[in-house]
C-alpha cells in the first residue's frame, strides 16, 4: 500500500472542498487504486470538521496538521488536543513538521505530541529530516536518527506511524534528491527502525516529501522501499495531484 498524502498548510477556504471533490472523483475512476495506495489530505484546523463530515464515506481520509502535546481540554489558548481531532471524525495527524520545528518544537515535545495523538487513537505521520548545512557536513543520517530516537519509544507506536522524510532543502525549493541518494536513506531508516524496534521492514512506512510534483515523482518510481509522499504546493490543486498519481502508476 503506497500513501499520497496532501499537506494544504495554510491554505483553504470552505469552498476549497471542491479540490477533494475532484481528487475523489478520479480516485473512484482510477482502476489503480484497487488496494495499491490510499489519499490522505491534511487541510487546516479551520476545515476539520467540514471536511471529515463531507468525505466521511469516501475513501479519502483527513488529516489534521498537528496536535496539542497535553490534555483534552485546558487552559491552552489556540491549541486543539489530539482529543477534539479525535472527536471530528478524524484519524491521522501530521507531527513534527519541519515548519513547526523551526517554531520551537523539539525531539522531546514531538514524542509527547505522538505519545498522546496515539492515545486517541489517531495515526501519526511523523516528519523528520536534515537541513542543507548537516547534509553539506555529511551528517543527514545522524540527524535523522535523533530525531527518531527521541521521539519514537517503543515498538508499540511504531506500528502507527508514518515516517515522511522531507530534507528540508528540498521543502519548496524546486531541489530533489537523486534516485540512489534517496533509496540509501529509506533503506538506512529502515534497518536502524528494524534492528532498534525489532518490527520487521515490510510494516515500517516510509515517505518523502519536498517538491513532489508530476516530473520529480518519475525519478523516486522505482523506489521499491518508498511507501508513498508526502506533497505540499502540488496538492492544493487538484490537477498537479492527481498528476502525480497518474505519472506514478504510468
Ligand atoms: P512542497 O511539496 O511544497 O515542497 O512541501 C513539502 C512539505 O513540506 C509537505 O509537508
Amino acid at each position: 500500500m503506497r500513501y499520497f498524502i496532501g499537506n494544504w498548510k495554510m491554505f483553504g477556504i470552505p469552498s476549497s472542498h471542491k479540490i477533494l471533490y475532484k481528487i475523489n472523483a478520479f480516485f473512484k475512476r482510477d482502476k489503480n487504486n484497487k488496494k495499491k495506495y490510499k489519499i490522505i489530505i491534511a487541510p487546516p484546523f479551520t476545515l476539520l470538521h467540514d471536511f471529515s463530515k463531507r468525505f466521511k464515506s469516501s475513501k479519502i481520509s483527513i488529516s489534521s496538521q498537528n496536535c496539542y502535546h497535553k490534555d483534552f481540554y485546558g487552559a491552552h489558548t489556540g491549541n486543539i488536543s489530539p482529543f477534539m481531532i479525535k472527536k471530528l471524525g478524524i484519524n491521522y495527524t501530521l507531527i513534527g513538521h519541519s515548519e513547526n520545528r523551526a517554531s520551537g518544537e523539539n525531539n522531546k515535545l514531538i514524542g509527547e505530541k505522538i505519545s498522546l495523538a496515539l492515545k486517541n487513537k489517531l495515526s501519526v505521520i511523523l516528519c523528520i529530516g536534515e537541513n542543507k548545512i548537516e547534509k553539506r557536513n555529511k551528517k543527514t543520517f545522524s540527524v535523522l536518527k535523533k530525531q527518531l530516537s527521541q521521539s519514537i519509544t517503543s515498538k508499540k507506536y511504531l506500528k502507527k506511524i508514518i515516517i515522511a522524510y522531507e530534507p528540508l532543502w528540498s521543502i519548496g525549493s524546486g531541489r530533489v534528491p537523486s534516485k540512489n541518494e534517496l533509496e540509501k536513506i529509506i533503506v538506512n531508516i529502515k534497518k536502524y527502525l528494524n534492528k532498534k524496534f525489532r518490527l520487521k521492514r515490510k510494516n515500517i512506512r516510509i515517505l518523502y516529501g519536498g517538491s513532489v510534483d508530476k516530473q520529480s515523482v518519475l525519478n523516486f518510481k522505482a523506489i521499491n522501499e518508498l511507501d508513498g509522499f508526502l506533497i505540499g504546493g502540488a496538492s492544493k490543486s487538484s490537477k498537479n495531484f492527481i498528476d502525480i498519481i497518474k505519472n506514478f502508476y504510468k
